[in-house]
C-alpha cells in the first residue's frame, strides 16, 4: 500500500492511529506469505479495518472483534454505506515526511465520521464479532468463523489496560495466529500493553517496535 492509497482511504473516516506507523505497518504485514486471514481486536469505527480488508487478498478474509455495538460497528456492517465527500488530491502536504512531522495528535481530517465501511459490498469476507474480547463467547465465535483455519496476522487495538492485552494474547493470538504468523499490539506504553510486551514468548525474530513509534505499536512472530 502507497502513501496515497492509504490517504484516500482514510480521507473522512473516524481513525485513531498515526497514519505514517500504520502506513509502516501495513507494508510488513504485506510481505506475510500467506496473508488470507486478518483478526482485530478493536474496530471502534472501521478506520484500521479497511487497511486490512485492501490487504488482504479477494474472497480474503477479516474478522474485527469489539464490544461496541451501538453506532460505530452496526454502521459499519453496511447500513450507512454513502462516502459523501471525496478526498482531496494526495499533495505535498500529505507525504510520508509530511506525517513523520504532524504533531502527536490526531490531525483533523482522521476526525470526521461521514464516511463508513461498507461491509457487505467487500469482495472480501469482513466478519464482525461483537462483545468482550476476553469472553468466552467472543473465542468461540472466532473459533466458529475460522472454521479450523488460523489467522495470518492479529492486530489488537483494543482493551489496553490492566490484563486485558495478556488475556487476549492467550486466549486469541495462542489459539488463533498460525506459525509464523504476525501479531502486532497497539499502544504499548498503556499498562496493560507495556506489560504483555515484557512477557512475549520467545521467537525467532526479536520483537520489534514499528516506526517511528507515535502511540507505539509492537511486533511479535510466532515461532
Ligand atoms: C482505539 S479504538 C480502535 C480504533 C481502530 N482500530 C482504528 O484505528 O480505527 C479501541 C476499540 O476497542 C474496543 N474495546 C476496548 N476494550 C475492549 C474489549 N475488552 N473487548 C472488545 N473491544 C474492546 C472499544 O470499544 C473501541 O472501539
Amino acid at each position: 500500500m502507497t502513501g496515497e492509497e492509504l490517504h484516500k482511504l482514510w480521507w473522512g473516516r473516524y481513525v485513531e492511529n498515526y497514519p505514517h506507523e500504520m502506513l509502516n505497518l501495513v507494508n510488513i504485514v504485506e510481505t506475510l506469505n500467506p496473508l488470507e486471514i486478518i483478526i482485530e481486536i478493536g474496530v471502534k469505527q472501521c478506520g484500521t479495518l479497511r487497511l486490512w480488508e485492501r490487504t488482504v487478498p479477494v474472497g480474503g478474509m477479516v474478522i474485527g472483534v469489539d464490544m461496541d455495538s451501538v453506532e460505530t460497528i452496526t454502521a459499519a456492517s453496511g447500513r450507512s454505506t454513502q462516502v459523501s465527500k471525496e478526498p482531496p488530491p494526495f499533495s505535498q502536504h500529505q507525504t510520508e515526511e509530511f506525517w513523520d512531522n504532524c504533531p502527536s495528535s490526531f490531525l483533523d481530517w482522521q476526525t470526521c465520521t461521514d464516511g463508513l465501511f461498507d461491509a457487505v459490498q467487500s469482495d472480501r469476507q469482513i466478519h464482525f464479532v461483537i462483545g468482550d474480547s476476553n469472553s468466552q463467547g467472543v473465542h468461540d465465535q472466532i473459533k466458529s468463523i475460522l472454521g479450523g483455519r488460523k489467522a495470518d496476522f492479529i492486530f489488537h487495538d483494543g482493551g489496553h489496560y490492566d490484563d486485558v492485552p495478556q488475556k487476549d494474547f492467550d486466549n486469541i493470538v495462542l489459539p488463533f495466529l498460525r506459525a509464523g504468523g504476525l501479531f502486532a499490539l497497539a499502544d504499548i506504553r498503556d499498562d496493560g500493553g507495556k506489560a504483555l510486551c515484557q512477557n512475549f514468548p520467545p521467537s525467532h525474530n526479536p520483537v520489534q517496535v514499528v516506526p517511528p513509534n507515535r502511540a507505539g505499536i509492537a511486533l511479535w512472530w510466532k515461532p
